[in-house]
């Protein structure tokens, strides 16, 4: 087994609340081990340009400044869709990167996408790697909560209460559109935690009509007001998707579904005013929750136990009061998970009296 001295530390991906702390506890925990961390700039780009983009990390970087504390990446991320290089040139590259900084291991903050993507590159690079799960998608299999998902949350929940507010004062039906890419766990779980009308996502089919029973039924109940939940991810009652916008390497990107909503409604039923909010970039950008932070610390202490043991490959999960670890390759196999319709969590919206869909 190779003695671990240098490790890299980057976060890929999508940034959220939780990232900072991540990074802290695993320069923390490597300290004590004498290693030397070295953060490396906006995700691979700081190990796949010239110069080179990194800075060597103590403890000092956060002991005593802000940062541990704040949303988004110290050292800067990057999302998929904004490069434009073959994959193989970024792969060589990386690997030439790695090996000029001498490192014995790569620790990655990243979610489905990124384990996918980079784990592939320390493959080529015969680099190790350990993958810690972030993103406000909470969609990064294995496990069962991944750092930024609470904070994300969080932020939902304080905006579906700011709306249900002013829904009330107006008489209003106010639509919210959540972020969550193709998967609806950010908009289920704040619009549980908001006690939300309505909530759709993308993997539970819905009608119009049956968002439109859902608000008689609020009109009926003497209530003047709803707020309604809904993921970026869900396409029109006929399956179609939204929005027509592509980023950089051609892939549609989500979003308008809370417009395309708000006319559906309105063309069929006048009993309430809508409006739309769209929630956007801010749910990336809350405080990070007690949950996170706690969540963000285990995950980096455990990752730097890990590199110590020669256990290496492996991405760490949350399972219940556990932390697990697995092999990349199953991770990656696994995909993306989307939230099951017979969860606790869509069987506690019904329980509610919440319409999430056609689920019977
Ligand atoms: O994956 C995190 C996420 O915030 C998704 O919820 C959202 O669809 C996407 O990233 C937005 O990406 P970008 O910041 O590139 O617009």
């Amino acid at each position: 087994m190779t003695e671990i001295k240098k490790i890299g530390i980057l976060t890929s991906g999508g940034d959220c609340a939780g990232l900072n702390a991540v990074v802290m506890s695993v320069v923390n925990s490597a300290s004590k081990l004498g290693w030397e961390v070295y953060g490396i700039h906006n995700g691979t780009d700081g190990l796949t340009e010239v110069p080179l983009s990194y800075e060597l990390l103590t403890t000092r970087n956060f002991s005593d400044t802000p940062w541990p504390r704040l949303a988004g990446s110290y050292l800067g991320s990057l999302n998929k869709g904004v490069k434009l290089e073959s994959q193989a040139e970024i792969s060589k590259r990386f690997g030439e990167g790695v090996r000029a900084l001498g490192l014995d291991a790569v620790v990655v903050v990243g979610g489905d996408g990124s384990m996918n993507i980079v784990s592939n590159y320390c493959k080529n690079a015969g680099v190790k790697m350990v993958g810690i799960p972030k993103t406000i998608d909470n969609d990064t299999p294995l496990t069962q909560y991944s750092v930024g998902f609470n904070s994300a949350c969080q932020v939902c929940v304080e905006a579906i209460d700011a709306l249900w507010k002013t829904a009330r004062s107006h008489q209003r039906a106010l639509i919210l559109e959540v972020m969550g890419r193709d998967a609806g766990h950010l908009a289920m779980h704040s619009a549980i935690a908001g006690f939300a009308d309505v909530c759709l996502v993308p993997e539970i089919p819905y009608t119009i009509d049956g968002i439109i029973n859902k608000l008689k039924e609020v009109k009926e109940s003497g209530r003047k007001h709803a707020v309604i939940v809904v993921s970026e991810g869900v396409h029109t009652e006929n399956g179609e998707m939204v929005s027509n916008t592509k980023n950089l390497i051609g892939e549609k990107i989500n979003g308008g579904i809370g417009e395309y909503l708000s006319s559906a409604i309105n063309s069929k039923y006048s009993g309430f005013q809508t409006r739309v909010t769209k929630l956007g970039h801010v749910q990336r950008a809350g405080d990070p929750t007690a949950f996170d932070r706690a969540l963000a610390c285990a995950f980096g202490a455990k990752a730097v136990e890990l590199l110590k043991e020669g256990k290496t490959d492996v991405m760490v999960a949350l399972s219940g009061d556990e932390i697990k670890t697995y092999p990349l390759e199953e991770v990656v196999a696994e995909g993306t998970t989307m939230l099951n319709k017979d969860s606790v969590y869509v069987k506690a919206g019904v329980g509610m009296g919440m319409y999430v869909g056609e689920v019977k």
